[in-house]
């Protein structure tokens, strides 16, 4: 039996009707899900939450990471800050698939005002079953390299 790979999940107050139903479809998975949790009933911070996906990711403590904000917008942005993550929105199949695929994405973010329940975990087993294509590796180096800059004139 193979080891069960984990997967940080969290989201912002948007998400609170779906975030259940959707770390038990990653369970059916077969994955184990690490919850940084979210806010109840009150509003919260996108970023708060982001950041502790993606600095789980960045330090190899799972597999990949799911976000969902209302739009899947902030949490990229946010996460996207964090070295060593290459953060995600996909808004359908397609670039829940590119996205793994191409981009190398280690954390997919969801919208919870744009997407159905079963349109979220439909693009969360796409990104995490499909593997990434080793031909778009030299790419993904660059992007490591524009990481590595100390100043960026642009
Ligand atoms: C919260 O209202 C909303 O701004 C947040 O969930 C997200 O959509 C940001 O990108």
């Amino acid at each position: 039996m193979g080891t069960v790979k984990k997967i940080a999940f969290a989201t912002d107050h948007t998400a609170i009707e779906i975030r259940e139903n959707v770390k038990n479809y990653l369970k059916d998975l077969g994955y184990e899900v690490i919850d940084f949790g979210f806010c109840g009933n009150d509003s919260c911070d996108y970023p708060d939450y982001a950041l502790k996906v993606a600095k789980a990711v960045a330090n190899n403590e799972v597999y990949k990471g799911v976000l969902i904000c209302g739009t899947g917008i902030g949490m990229s942005i946010a996460a996207n800050k964090v070295k060593g993550v290459i953060a995600a929105v996909c808004w359908d199949e397609d670039t829940a698939r590119f996205a793994a695929g191409h981009n190398c994405a280690n954390i997919m973010c969801l919208g919870s005002r744009t997407a159905t329940l079963s349109q979220v975990c439909d693009r969360i087993k796409i990104f995490l079953t499909t593997p990434f294509q080793e031909r778009h590796s030299k790419r993904i180096e660059k992007i490591k390299q524009i990481e590595k800059m100390e100043s960026c004139a642009c």
